[in-house]
């Protein structure tokens, strides 16, 4: 028996009995069992920062706050190396890296074994969502990293109060190790431990709706709760029990008149689901605050309304670009109580990074750990980057100014609108209404973004297909995920209180390259046209592609210098050229799912075509 540091929770014999067999093969010195504590987050974070591991900021600067350097190869999430095992291949789908789950199951036994040597095995309960919430689900995960211990603290809800929820109950459970175990009298010496790139592994298996993560430490690959249960294994929850796990951010949108609706937005990395779940409007007397910024589950209540919870309980957002100008309440945010990773120090103990929004001091200790200097340039005379560009702060939701009072609300927020957009320099307007459910799904199943041949091995140029922005986070296949999408469509149609769907594009570039619109707060102009169209106010044309605002629908009121009415109109057009093209790239991108399409796509694409002829 591996020893524990406190006494196991009585009450579920079945976790104790798990949490024992999995210590007797990764062999970690000792188990802690996580209570979730103030007092527990101190101490495991003092240690970090006398392990060397963290650097505790300047509390005058960032009280409360802690910056991690990771290794240089552990600093996103790693795709390639993600699996879904499902007993059958094709239940994976065309767009998930598939093994065989027996398979899988033995190389990564064969990684875990003695892995936790010269370590502590932490054990985490966590709930996504408000615990005891009837949407909320209960997790169980093993690691071997206090730094994964402290971000699960602040994303989701840990401890004690979980495991008496929970009682003798199911949960799901998930293994990590950072796959770096020590030797006898070994210590990481402050350095990020984590594993070979060949040697790591996200791995689900959605039948036993188990996840098993080996050899990084990172974000999305190690705090479990978030892609691997929140997205992944929920989704094949939900096509199971008839809801919606969502890669989505959820606002709330209040008008003049003290008016709410609820939107929910699924959009791409690096499209600005953050910056849109906190905008400031620029529109008189609209407001917006903030339900969630990355994950929505979704069920109808007896009115047929679809109601949302955010699962998480934290932000663990991009730090690079977010400024006081870009989204003040993310700044806000992460004032204090906050874990960085791998972005820059100060001399005086506090952060920078690349579109904070103020030059860089004259020094600055970069995400490597290297002196940084303003300008510095590498051997290939390229721009040594201060932070890293994927470096994130894991900030509390409670700590974000524009959270909205009922975010935490167990029976969720109901849902208006969904909105589905992408970075699109030309082709798709401003925004358009879908037809109907049918086409909403249709658009949904199609979304594309821009990628630069630097962000991705990508020609630069070419629209990348995320469908649903799900593309790395559909836990089985992708067809079967979009007829799960006409399911809850038919549902719900009955009672005649689904969400309107719409396309947004913020993005659009003229011919001179510059963006059409200036985005941010006044993103608020298409969301009135949004709220308006919901309550029946707002004004629209039917065209080939769907319902478009009329020219004078979207407000343009203190922006006429930034945007004409021309511009708006070039905005609002439908380009039939453009479009063409479009469904050229659409019918490429349906083919990959052959005879599991549903026939209702291929319909809505045949029409779409015959619409635009
Ligand atoms: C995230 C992501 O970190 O989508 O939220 O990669
Ligand atoms: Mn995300």
């Amino acid at each position: 028996m591996v020893k524990m540091l406190n006494a196991a929770p009585q009450g579920n014999p079945a976790l104790i009995k798990w949490v024992q067999e999995w210590a007797e093969l990764c062999q970690p010195n000792a188990i802690y069992w996580c209570d979730g504590s103030k007092e527990e987050y101190d101490r495991l974070a003092e240690e970090c920062v006398q392990s060397g591991l963290a650097i505790r900021l300047n509390p005058e600067k960032r009280p409360n706050s802690l910056l991690f350097r990771s290794d240089p190869s552990d600093v996103a999430r790693v795709e390639k190396r993600t699996f879904i095992a499902s007993v059958k291949q094709e239940d994976a789908g065309p767009t998930n890296n598939w093994i065989d789950p027996v398979e899988l199951k033995k190389t990564m036994t064969d990684l875990y074994r003695n892995c936790m040597n010269g370590r502590i095995m932490y054990v985490i309960p966590f709930s996504m969502g408000p615990v005891g919430s009837p949407i909320a689900k209960i997790g169980v995960e093993l690691t071997d990293s206090a730094y994964v211990v402290l971000n699960m603290a602040i994303m989701t809800r840990i401890g004690t109060k979980v495991l008496e929820v929970l009682g003798a109950g199911e949960f799901v459970p998930c293994i990590h190790s950072v796959g770096k175990p020590l030797a006898e009298g070994e210590s990481d010496n402050g350095i990020w431990p984590c594993a070979p790139m060949d040697q790591k592994y996200i791995a689900h298996f959605p039948e036993t709706r188990e996840i098993w993560s080996y050899g990084s430490g990172y974000g999305g690959n190690a705090l479990l709760g978030k892609k691997c249960l929140a997205l992944r294994i929920a989704t094949v929850q939900a096509r199971d029990e008839g809801w919606l796990a969502e890669h989505m951010l959820i606002l709330k949108l209040t008008n003049p008149e003290g008016k709410v609706k609820y939107v929910t937005g699924a959009f791409p990395s690096a499209c600005g689901k953050t910056n849109l779940a906190m905008l400031i409007p620029t529109l008189p007397g609209w407001k917006v605050e903030t339900v969630g910024d990355d994950i929505s589950w979704m069920k109808f209540d007896d009115n047929g309304y679809l109601r949302a919870i955010n699962p998480e309980a934290g932000f663990f957002g991009v730090a690079p670009g977010t400024s006081m100008k870009s989204n003040p309440n993310a700044m806000l945010s992460c004032a204090k109580d906050t874990i960085f990773t791998n972005v820059a120090l100060t001399d005086d103990g506090d952060v920078w990074w690349e579109g904070i929004g103020y030059d860089a001091p004259d020094h600055l200790i970069d995400w490597k750990g290297n002196d940084w200097k303003p300008g510095q340039v590498d051997a290939d005379g390229n721009a040594v980057k201060a932070a890293h560009p994927n470096a994130r702060f894991t900030a509390r939701a409670n700590n974000c100014p524009a959270i909205a009072p009922e975010w935490e609300d167990p029976a969720g927020v109901p849902i208006s609108a969904f909105l589905f957009g992408g970075r699109r320099p030309s082709t798709l307007p401003l925004i358009y209404q879908s037809k109907s459910w049918e086409h909403g799904v249709f658009i949904g199943s199609t979304v594309g973004s821009e990628v630069t041949a630097a962000a991705l091995d990508v020609k630069a140029g070419t629209v990348r297909r995320d469908p649903f922005a799900m593309l790395p986070f559909c836990g089985y296949h992708m067809a079967d995920y979009f007829a799960h999408w006409l399911k809850i469509g038919k549902a719900g149609e009955a009672k005649g209180n689904l969400p309107k769907i719409f396309c947004v594009n913020w993005f659009r570039r003229n011919a001179e390259g510059k963006f059409m619109w200036p985005g941010f707060g006044d993103n608020s102009r298409p969301l009135a046209w949004v709220f308006g169209r919901c309550e029946g106010t707002a004004d629209a044309k039917e065209t080939a592609i769907g319902y478009l605002p009329t020219e004078d629908a979207i407000d343009r009121t203190g922006i006429e210098d930034e945007v004409s009415a021309a511009d708006l109109a070039e905005l609002l057009k439908v380009d039939v050229d453009g479009w063409k093209a479009e469904l050229a790239m659409i019918d490429e991108h349906y083919a990959k799912f052959g005879d599991k399409l549903p026939a209702e796509l291929k319909a809505q694409l045949a029409a779409l075509k015959e619409r635009l002829a």
